[in-house]
């Protein structure tokens, strides 16, 4: 027996949402906090729903929160998260029939959910649902303290010769409307090349700003950009998990199609994990796009495969 109802943004509800959360994604913990941050910047026009199952002991089985993937999207993001026993006892059927009633309101066309292809219980479930794969992400990880920086001296001494330069943003920078402006611009060119299953849109810098830079999982101090001159050509940084550095995501790393293939992703990532060396950081997760030579370039650094992550679509 188990109900469904709206999440009420209680205190109770978000406490009980990302215990179940971390119960099940336990190397990658999110908090509370960074919950009711995320609800307080994500904009309006994203058509924001959220849903709970709730067992007969009142306690929360399963969760479903959608919103659409950018303003002008017709896909909305699909995250279903839910004990093991949920994806096969009903629960999520459920929760999915209430975020299809909630879909037409603002006209989808698709939902997408993210699924780690080693996930087989909810991999099935997905299948059974009609979702289909329109993604695949390789994961892989890096072993901080393992790596070895002297491999890549003679890389990074000729990507000096050839005239670029690499270094680390000024302490405080994020506060700096000056580079809030050039870093939002260049990571902008570099995002419209990183493989994606629909067109972005570009930020607003003041939506940036609350996302990346003053978010409570953002790392201003791991931004790394790549020089030409005065232009800058190339970027790198990091998110936190759960608020913390033990565990960091790479957020992005790009480099301006003038640039590429003369070493200066690999200098940026090499300048980066050693930054992560130096605040205590033991682990740094990277996700690729299959087809793309990042994912290459990170396992030539030392990152090693883990299973990967899936874009599973239902068209509605
Ligand atoms: C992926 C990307 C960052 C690589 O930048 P880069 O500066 O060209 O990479 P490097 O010069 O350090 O490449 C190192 C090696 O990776 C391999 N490589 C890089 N790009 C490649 C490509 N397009 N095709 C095949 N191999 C490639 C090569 O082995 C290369 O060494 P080589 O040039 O001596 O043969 C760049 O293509 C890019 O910005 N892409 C768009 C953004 C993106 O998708 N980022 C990753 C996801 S966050």
């Amino acid at each position: 027996m188990f109900h469904i109802r709206p999440f009420n943004f209680s205190d109770a509800d978000y406490a009980n949402c990302v215990q179940l959360r971390n119960s099940i994604y336990s190397d990658t913990p999110t908090t509370v906090d960074i919950w009711k941050n995320n609800d307080q910047i994500r904009p309006e026009n994203l058509c924001y729903h959220f849903f709970v199952a709730e067992g007969a002991d009142g306690q929360i089985v399963g969760m479903a929160q959608c919103a659409k993937t950018n303003a002008e999207s017709g896909t909305f993001s699909l995250g279903l998260i839910g004990r093991d026993e949920s994806w096969h006892n009903g629960v999520m059927g459920e929760l999915l029939t209430w975020v299809k009633q909630a879909a037409p309101q603002v006209q989808v066309n698709g939902l997408v959910q993210k699924i780690q292809e080693s996930d087989e219980p909810k991999l099935s479930f997905l299948k059974s649902q009609g979702f289909q794969q329109i993604m695949r992400y390789p994961l892989s990880a890096l072993d901080v303290n393992g790596f070895d920086p002297d491999r890549f001296t003679d890389k990074l001494k000729l990507v000096e010769q050839s005239g670029i330069r690499v270094s680390q943003l000024p302490a405080g920078w994020e506060n700096d409307p000056h580079w809030q402006k050039l870093v939002h611009d260049v990571d902008w060119k570099l995002m419209l090349d990183v493989p994606h299953h629909e067109p972005r849109i570009k930020d607003s810098l003041e939506q940036f700003i609350k996302n990346e830079l003053l978010h409570p999982n953002g790392m201003p101090d791991s931004y790394f950009l790549a020089w030409d001159g005065e232009k800058p050509v190339g970027l790198t940084c990091f998110i936190k998990r759960g608020g913390r550095t033990q565990t960091v995501s790479t957020a992005l790393t790009g480099v301006l199609r003038s640039h590429r293939r003369m070493g200066v992703a690999t200098a940026l990532k090499v300048h980066s994990i050693r930054y992560a060396r130096s605040i205590g950081c033991h682990t740094i997760l990277t996700k690729n796009a299959e087809t793309n030579p990042m994912y290459q370039i990170n396992v030539s650094l030392g990152f090693e495969a883990k299973p990967a992550w899936l874009d599973m679509k239902l068209a509605v």
